[in-house]
């Protein structure tokens, strides 16, 4: 479980990027944050993960809060970032290694998690390779399985759809449905509605720093016009602001 209580973040005095965001992300469910491009998505994910700080307010995940015990919250989370470009000088098999080393991923737990989890991206024949050499959709999915590697109880992507190949975001979405199986927690950003729509069992819209709507998809459909396409609701939504 996430919780953001009255997170303020301004930039340079200016932008205001998280406007009062309070927000609780359940586990074992699928939860989709969704706005256009500067919403603020990337500002709070950073500010959950404790790669930024937040002016005012605060976040806990599973009870814990991140400014009183910030190794403690990042030792639960498995976070993908928006760009994959990391560590590009290093193997993919090295760059694994050194998640796990982070993480402290048990020696005997670490050749079948990476086996596995190549064998399910069909990486297992890259890994030797420098992460230089991977194509953009690559980069993701060493990135994706260096996340999983700590088998995170919290697991938090930003835009994690962007450049996927259709089968390899399948093989995402069915991860995340396994993940919440389990009763882990999975919060991802998008801009694309579509994939909230396939994906989500619950949302929140996001625009300016504020969160518009928070609910389960049906209960956003009912709450809005019938049948209305989320397409339509959202422009309904981003626009009224
Ligand atoms: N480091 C930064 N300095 C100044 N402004 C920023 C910075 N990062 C983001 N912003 C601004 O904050 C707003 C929210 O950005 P962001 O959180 O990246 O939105 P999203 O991920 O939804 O596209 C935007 O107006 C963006 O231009
Ligand atoms: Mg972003």
């Amino acid at each position: 479980m996430i919780e953001l209580i009255n997170i303020n973040k301004t930039y340079n005095g200016k932008v205001k990027a998280a406007d009062n965001l309070t927000l609780t992300v359940p586990s074992g469910q699928i939860f989709g944050f969704l706005g256009p491009n500067g919403a603020g998505k990337t500002t709070a994910i950073k500010i959950i993960t404790g790669i930024l700080k937040a002016d005012s307010g605060s976040v806990k995940v599973n009870g814990i809060d991140i400014g009183q015990k910030p190794l403690e919250v990042k030792k639960q989370i498995g976070f993908v970032p928006d760009t994959p470009n990391m560590f590009l000088r290093l193997k993919g098999i090295e760059y694994l290694g050194f998640m796990a080393d982070m993480y402290e991923v048990a020696a005997d737990q670490r050749k079948p998690r990476i086996e596995d989890l190549a064998s399910r991206f069909g990486m297992a024949d890259v890994l030797d390779d420098k992460i230089l050499s991977y194509s953009h959709g690559m980069r993701q999915k060493i990135v994706l399985m260096g996340a999983l590697i700590h088998e995170p109880s919290v697991w938090i992507l930003d835009e994690p759809m962007t450049g996927l190949d259709p089968r390899s975001s399948f093989i995402l979405k069915e991860m995340m449905r396994e993940q919440v199986n389990e009763g882990k927690t999975v919060f991802f950003s998008t801009h694309v509605l579509d994939v909230a729509e396939k994906i989500c069992d619950r949302v929140a819209i996001i625009d300016k720093g504020s969160i518009l709507f928070t609910g389960t998809l049906a209960e956003m459909k009912e709450h809005f016009k019938k049948n209305e396409s989320l397409e339509n609701m959202f422009l309904e939504l981003t626009e009224s602001e």
